[in-house]
């Protein structure tokens, strides 16, 4: 695998690429990252990932400078899975001057669900994004499912832009027990582990109830926030929406069930089509 820290450095390399697919990252990579790079290898001559810790997707509160930064490990997962070429830029190389242009996600797209409890988060990410897009000019790019809001402005600001980027979601990689994998699982106590992947059989009870033909969105989505409360869980939302923007569901849309909840101090987040 080549590692280029310089936005020169890379176009020059990816010059003669063939047909490129691309999965941006924030390091501190587990195996949900390396499903993504598997499913980039695929399809594509050349696989291009990135690790860049994105400071204007971060809030004042959020945990920027203590971000975990596992670079030598980064490298070896993503060498193992055939990875071609790293783009790990540093700030200076990514932000020279202090970035003034941004690309807004619409509001009824941005501030809901998580972009509520973190505003300003999904301008950040469209903007790196879009930013790392125009470097790499990828045919197809890869996220997870696990971040489903994120995925979905994705989706939409390419297809808004007319980016000529084909973005695939690939599917959330869960423990044996169904918790979603995530860095932040780390961070849960050996009693904690065993509680977190409630979170997920709770949305599961939705996803069968909903497609036993249960419409009775509120009431499923009030029992589980109660469930998980009694549980020790401080819920910030369970809620059905469309796949398509996320707002509540009507007629026959294609559904997804997103929750978050803290168990502790660390915030989960999960989500399931239906
Ligand atoms: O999902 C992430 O790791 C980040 O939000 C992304 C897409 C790499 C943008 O910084």
């Amino acid at each position: 695998m080549q590692i280029h820290h310089t936005i020169s450095s890379l176009r020059e390399a990816l010059a003669n690429a063939g047909r490129i697919a691309f999965a941006p990252t924030m390091g501190n990579l587990h195996p949900g990252h390396a499903s993504l790079m598997q499913e980039a290898r695929q399809r594509a001559d050349t696989v291009v990932a990135s690790i860049f810790v994105n400071r204007l997707q971060f809030g004042p509160r959020d945990d920027f400078d203590c971000y975990p930064r596992t670079f030598e490990a980064d490298c070896a997962t993503l060498t193992a899975v055939g990875v071609d070429h790293l783009f790990a830029p540093d700030e200076n190389e990514l932000y020279p001057v202090p970035q003034q242009y941004f690309v807004q996600p619409p509001q009824a797209q941005d501030m809901i669900l998580e972009g509520a409890f973190r505003p300003g988060h999904f301008r950040g990410v469209a903007t790196v994004v879009t930013k790392l897009f125009n470097i790499v000019r990828p045919d197809i790019a890869c996220f997870g499912k696990k971040d489903y809001q994120q995925l979905m402005v994705i989706r939409n600001m390419v297809h808004e832009l007319a980016m000529p980027i084909e973005i695939v979601g690939c599917e959330t990689v869960r423990a044996d027990d169904g918790l979603a994998l995530s860095s932040r699982n780390g961070y849960l106590s050996p009693d904690e582990r065993r509680e977190a992947a409630r979170l997920h059989a709770e949305l599961k009870t939705i996803v069968e109830a909903v497609r036993n033909g249960n419409r009775n969105y509120r009431t499923l989505e009030k029992l589980a926030e109660e469930r998980l409360l009694k549980s020790g869980w401080e819920p910030d939302y369970v809620v059905v929406r469309n796949q398509i923007d996320l707002q509540p569901p009507q007629d026959d849309q294609a559904l997804v069930v997103l929750g978050a909840a803290k168990l502790g101090a660390t915030r989960l987040i999960d989500n399931l089509e239906i």
